[in-house]
């Protein structure tokens, strides 16, 4: 049995979408009696598709209001907390609602039966682990003996709630401790066939996060570019974004749109750099500041330099060490050294005093020599390049070096595009 904390539209959903698929009596509370009376005569206070075909079909057998939070809570083996998480004066998640629906739950949760709390509601990354879960130890509670710890966070879009909540395109389950995700991934095998994803509570509140932040820097551009595009007059700007939409790395196949979202050390080659600033400039001479657009050039020089930075820690204050540079070229297949962040990094370290660098790429060290002429050593292979240096920088993503990554065990490496746990190469791309 499962009981649902907070019925708006991610409780709601949720709660009928888990009596749907799973067959469960789901037991649901919300502390707003409006609410509630709502509910039980089967009304819904917002409109969203399908809802109200199946709040009329489950109500009163599958789902049943609670008029308190211990009845919803007494027989349930999972709690489902999907009360809002507004935010504060100062940008900060208002918790109070979630925290104080936890501790309202004491009670009934120190009564010797081991329940699976499930953090559905949008929290700040740590929450769980870091707010929730000594929270609940100072109430007795002990995560992972006392009571199951998960956050799971809700992707759903206001709109498709139900097709989102019955189709997810995977189930993120953030642990807190390993038994209640492992119960958690169980309830939801029961009627789900999406996959699971198990990580840890942080990487899944950061994930909700991440998602919104991406979705919301992709509007945020596509303004700034109409408002760059209206300033600029003559531009067709529906036909201009239909055109944007047709490049074969957004749409149709093979899009690889996925390639762009990847963390690097920065991005550069010929265009990407160049086109951006001439797009600032542009936008300054008509009376437009892209902040967007600037912002994304710091940020992409703050990559750089942190990647400088990290090899510089790796290697340490003696300057003399050998460190070694995989990848020169501005992406993977590619010889083009124009504009490449391995010159900047490389520069960065030299700046620093460290003299003692070599450096390896299958095919741009010749044009790296000539563009460059930086007082830096070649190696003539990977084998050579990991033979010769105490700390590694992956600066480039070549399949070569995922390959051949067991020549650089032992060594300090620092990969600066995070190939460890790729399966397939990401081409982190400058264009
Ligand atoms: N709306 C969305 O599209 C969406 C999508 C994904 C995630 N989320 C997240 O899910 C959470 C809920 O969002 P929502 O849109 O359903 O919010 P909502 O405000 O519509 O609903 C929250 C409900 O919780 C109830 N509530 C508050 N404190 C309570 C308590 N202590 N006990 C019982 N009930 C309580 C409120 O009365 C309200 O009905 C938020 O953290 C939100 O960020 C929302």
């Amino acid at each position: 049995m499962i009981a649902v904390i907070g019925l708006g539209f991610v409780g709601l959903t949720t709660g009928l979408g888990l009596a749907h698929r799973i067959g469960c009596t789901l037991f649901a509370y919300d502390c707003d009696p409006k609410k509630r009376e709502l509910y039980r005569a089967g009304r819904i206070p917002f409109h969203e598709p399908e809802l109200q075909e199946h709040l009329g079909r489950y109500l009163g057998n599958r789902f049943v209001v609670c008029d308190t939070l211990e009845e919803a809570l007494r027989s349930a083996e999972y709690i489902f907390y999907c009360v809002g998480t507004p935010a504060l004066a100062d940008g900060g998640a208002d918790l109070n609602a979630l925290l104080g629906g936890l501790k309202a739950s004491r009670e009934v949760l120190s009564d010797g039966r081991f329940r699976v709390l499930v953090i559905k509601s949008t929290v700040p990354p740590g929450t769980t682990s870091r707010v929730i879960a000594p929270l609940l130890e100072q109430l007795g509670l002990r995560p992972g003996e006392h009571v199951g710890l998960a956050a799971n966070p809700e992707f759903l879009r206001e709109g498709s709630a139900w097709r989102d909540v019955m189709e997810p395109d995977r189930i993120v389950i953030g642990e807190a401790e390993p038994d209640g995700g492992r119960r958690l991934a169980e309830l939801y095998a029961l009627g789900f066939d999406a996959p699971v994803r198990r990580v840890s509570a942080t990487t899944a509140e950061f994930v909700k996060y991440m998602s919104n932040s991406l979705l919301a820097t992709m509007i945020s551009f596509a303004n700034e570019m109409a408002m760059i595009a209206e300033q600029t007059g003559d531009i067709e700007i529906p036909q201009a974004f239909r055109l944007l939409h047709e490049d074969k790395r957004w749409h149709g196949t093979p899009a690889k749109m996925t390639d762009y979202v990847y963390p690097g050390c920065g991005f550069g080659g010929y265009c990407l750099p160049k086109d951006i600033a001439s797009m600032i400039h542009h936008a300054s001479v008509i009376g437009e500041h892209a902040g967007l657009l600037q912002a994304a050039v710091d940020v992409n020089q703050k990559a750089q330099m942190r990647m400088a930075e990290r090899i510089a820690a790796a290697a340490g204050d003696q300057k003399s060490r050998k460190i070694g540079i995989l990848g020169l070229s501005f992406k993977p297949g590619s010889d083009d050294v124009r504009g490449a962040v391995s010159f900047e990094i490389i520069r960065l370290l030299l700046g620093m005093g460290y003299l003692n660098i070599a450096a390896y790429d299958p095919l741009s060290m010749n044009a790296f020599d000539l563009a460059y002429g930086l007082p830096i050593s070649y190696a003539q292979t990977m084998e050579e390049l990991a033979s010769g240096s105490e700390v590694i920088a992956l600066i480039t993503s070549w399949e070569e070096f995922i390959e051949k990554r067991h020549l650089l065990s032992g060594k300090l490496v620092i990969d600066g595009r995070y190939t460890e746990a790729q399966s397939g190469v990401i081409v982190h791309a400058g264009e």
